[in-house]
């Protein structure tokens, strides 16, 4: 088989990882970068170009698209749908999990427990919508932030209404969200491959912090998952439709709530973990369905 795998760095721990799972397998792989294809939108004729050149076929693609080109890089991976070339990760499942909020609202009307989250554009609905959010703590967040940079805990109704009204300023919507206390600074990460989950742990954030993401000084471990948790983390993935994913969960008095679900979860973190082959999972998952 030949793969693309489609990432910005080769060097990034993930994509080299996933390099090594297609060669020990015995298929061809490449690596392009999103933003160095050219999309030729054509009657009957949908066409890539990677460079000045037209692209090759490839078997299957593996999308690991990054926050900083989510529309350029999911309209790649879009036209290579229109191809009829196997993806791992569907466009319209990439944009609907990237979005914070519109990835929440498909999951709550699905039945699935999400932090009560909120957005407002106007300054005077700000304490309204507030208070049917949350008590005095809250946390305020960018829609696309990634690696905990633009969350934001607010210790007090007052001082969440000014952050939000600061990033009004600045015209930027921002999520107001539950404080999920019981987390205690934690979350877990669930990795799913095809309908099964392959690995689990539980990031917990440094002494002082909330943000439990890696990049925020983080430690992980591997968690032993309750069954509510494992049904619902593989819910939200079916509901988005997607088959490779990271759901990332709190523990809450109330039970499991699903946080977010990540498209092009990263491998180090879980592989480091777990000491799983997560990669090799993958293109196992596309040889059976290319086989
Ligand atoms: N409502 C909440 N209550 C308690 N803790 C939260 C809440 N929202 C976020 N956190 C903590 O902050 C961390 C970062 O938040 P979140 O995952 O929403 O954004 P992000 O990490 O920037 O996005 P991405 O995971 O896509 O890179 C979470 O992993 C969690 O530890
Ligand atoms: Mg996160």
């Amino acid at each position: 088989m030949k793969i693309l795998i489609l990432s910005r760095n080769r060097a990034l721990y993930s994509t080299q990882s996933l390099i090594r799972a297609v060669e020990s397998r015995g298929h061809e792989v490449e690596v392009f970068d999103p933003l160095q294809c050219n999309i030729l939108v054509e009657k009957g004729n949908p066409r890539l170009m990677i460079g000045l050149d037209l692209m090759d076929r490839f078997d299957a693609v593996i999308p690991r698209i990054g926050a900083s080109a989510t529309y350029y890089g999911a309209s790649i991976v879009r036209q290579f749908e229109y191809m009829g070339t196997f993806v791992t990760v569907k466009s319209d499942s990439l944009l609907k999990a990237r979005d914070k909020l519109h990835c929440l609202q498909i999951l709550a009307s699905q039945g699935i427990d999400v932090p009560r989250t909120g957005i407002s554009a106007g300054d005077y609905c700000i304490s309204a919508v507030y208070d049917h959010i949350s008590g005095d703590k809250s946390v305020i967040k960018l829609i696309a932030s990634t690696q905990g940079l633009g969350v934001i805990l607010a210790h007090s109704k007052i001082q969440g209404m000014s952050v939000v009204e600061g990033f009004h300023r600045v015209g930027e919507d921002v999520l107001i969200q539950e404080f999920i206390q019981d987390a205690k600074g934690s979350d877990i990460r669930v990795f799913i491959v095809d309908g099964e989950i392959v690995g689990s742990m539980k990031r917990q954030a440094v002494d002082g912090e909330f943000r439990s993401n890696i990049h925020r000084g983080a430690s992980s471990e591997i968690v032993q998952l309750t069954e509510q948790e494992k049904l619902i983390a593989l819910k939200a993935t079916q509901i988005l439709d997607l088959q490779i994913a990271g759901v990332d969960i709190l523990r809450s008095g109330r039970g499991p709530l699903v946080l977010e679900v990540n498209a092009s979860p990263g491998l180090e973190g879980i592989e480091g973990t777990t000491k799983m082959d997560i990669a090799g999972k993958i293109i196992e998952y596309i040889e059976k369905k290319l086989d």
